[in-house]
């Protein structure tokens, strides 16, 4: 399909760095290449090889790891390396209801919402008004706002919602929200957590057990980049060393010693 004004693009240049822009009339980019009239890219395709100025450009069509790395945010998100594995571990899948708390500048919302397909739904949880607008904002340049539920709310007053399929949990001090998650999910029902130290880890597993959750899994993900010189495959010199620590849970329908 031909590019029109109102679509999303990534911008390739021939140096590897990227940038994503929505077409409009009467608009440039500046880069360190020279400029690039939006006006050039109308009627070119997703995937093409354009020169425009002084530099040549591929113009491909983002991804939701594109619009996560470039998106507006306020608060902390969860990246690719964590956010992909919690939607396996969760089973997120068409049709499931799902509660995500807090959702911050939403990067895990926007790809629930993205999994839970258009028969799903996403109950977002925030507390603070500035974050909230800016998830918002995300979510629907991702074209997925029908699919999302927003509530102001802090978490502390409980949930609205009764059985749900899945729960991410992504607050600062997640330990003594534990029961009152085990409360809105259904019989089977799965929850991740999300820890940036250990601390937190320790409180977590502790009221999950008590509260009643069974396989109870931690799990930090490391990840090491290679350079893709297939005569001098080696990694990045640099790595990203921690991001935070997932635990994973299942509800049964009979209640801990502890709750
Ligand atoms: C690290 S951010 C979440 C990032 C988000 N998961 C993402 O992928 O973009 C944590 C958020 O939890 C919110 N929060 C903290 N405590 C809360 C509470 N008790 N109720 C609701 N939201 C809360 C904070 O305002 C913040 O926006």
């Amino acid at each position: 399909m031909a590019l029109r004004y109102g679509d999303d693009v990534i911008l390739m240049l021939e140096d590897g760095s990227t940038y994503l822009i929505k077409l409009k009339e009467d608009s440039q980019l500046g880069t360190h290449r020279g400029n690039i009239r939006h006006s050039d890219l109308i009627g070119k395709n997703y995937g093409d090889v354009v020169d425009v100025d002084k530099t040549r450009v591929y113009t491909l069509k983002p991804t939701m790891v594109d619009y996560i790395f470039k998106m507006k945010r306020k608060t902390q998100i969860v990246y690719p390396k964590d956010s992909g594995f919690v939607l396996l571990m969760l089973d997120i899948k068409e049709g499931d209801r799902v509660i995500d708390a807090g959702v911050g500048s939403g990067a895990m919302c926007g790809l629930l919402a993205r999994y839970v397909g258009e028969s799903g739904k996403v109950f977002a949880y925030e507390r603070r008004e500035e974050f909230m607008e800016i998830a918002k904002k995300n979510i629907e340049r991702w074209g997925l706002m029908d699919r999302v539920e927003f509530k102001l709310k802090d978490i502390g007053e409980g949930f609205d919602e009764e059985n749900i399929d899945a729960f991410f949990l992504d607050v600062p001090d997640p330990a003594p929200y534990i029961e009152s998650v085990w409360k809105v999910l259904k019989g089977s029902g799965r929850l991740a957590v999300l820890c940036p130290t250990t601390n937190q880890v320790q409180s977590v597993v502790e009221r999950m057990n008590e509260v009643g959750f069974i396989r109870i899994e931690v799990w930090e993900n490391l990840f090491r980049q290679y350079k893709p010189n297939p005569k001098r495959l080696r990694p990045f010199d640099k790595m990203v060393a921690h991001t935070a620590y997932l635990v994973f849970g299942m509800k049964i329908n009979q209640e801990g010693k502890g709750s």
